[in-house]
C-alpha cells in the first residue's frame, strides 16, 4: 500500500478546518488503512486526516503507544465532549513540525465521541499521554498546531527558522 505524503508546516492546507466525513465508504476504508501504514511508518503515534491532504474530519491513534504491537484507534468525526485538569506536555512534537518540540498546556483528562471505522458511534475517556495525544489530533482536524499553543516568541523563532531553511533549499 503506498503511503501517504505528510504535509509539514507551513503548509496552508494545515490551517484549514476539516469538514465532516458524510459517508463512511470503502473510499474512506482505503484513506483510514493508508493512514495507519504511514501512522506506523513515520513512526508517530497520532495521524489526523488534514497532515495528509484529506480534507474529512478523522484521525487515527496508537492505542497502546511503545508497544509492539499495532492496534490503532479509529476516530471519524471526534470532538471533545468533555475536558478536566491541566497537565504540561512536556516536549510536544508532531510529524508536520519537523525538527522541533515545545511545552505545551493541556487539560490533563478527556472525553471524546466519534464515530469508528464502521460508522458505530463511541466515547473514550483518556487521561495522561492519550489525553494529550487526542488533543493534539483533534486540534489539528481545527487547523491548529501544536506550536499555534506556545508563545508567539517561540513560535516566531520556529517560523524564522523554517524560512531560513525554505530559503537555502530553493
Ligand atoms: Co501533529
Amino acid at each position: 500500500m503506498e503511503l501517504f505524503n505528510i504535509l509539514t508546516f507551513p503548509d496552508k492546507f494545515l490551517s484549514q478546518p476539516t469538514r465532516p466525513v458524510l459517508n463512511i465508504d470503502g473510499r474512506l476504508q482505503e484513506i483510514i488503512d493508508r493512514m495507519i501504514e504511514t501512522m506506523v511508518a513515520a513512526p508517530g503515534v497520532g495521524l489526523a486526516s488534514i497532515q495528509v491532504g484529506i480534507g474529512e474530519s478523522l484521525i487515527v491513534v496508537e492505542s497502546q503507544p511503545g508497544e509492539k504491537k499495532h492496534d490503532p484507534l479509529v476516530l471519524i468525526n471526534p470532538t471533545i465532549v468533555a475536558a478536566d485538569g491541566s497537565v504540561l506536555s512536556e516536549e510536544e512534537g508532531c510529524l508536520s513540525v519537523p525538527d522541533y518540540r515545545a511545552d505545551v498546556q493541556r487539560f490533563a483528562a478527556v472525553a471524546v465521541e466519534a464515530h469508528d471505522r464502521h460508522g458505530k458511534p463511541i466515547r473514550l475517556e483518556r487521561d495522561d499521554f492519550l489525553a494529550v495525544v487526542l488533543q493534539h489530533e483533534i486540534d489539528h482536524l481545527n487547523g491548529t498546531l501544536f506550536i499555534d499553543r506556545i508563545s508567539a516568541l517561540k513560535r516566531n523563532l520556529y517560523k524564522r527558522r523554517v524560512m531560513k531553511q525554505l530559503k537555502e533549499n530553493e
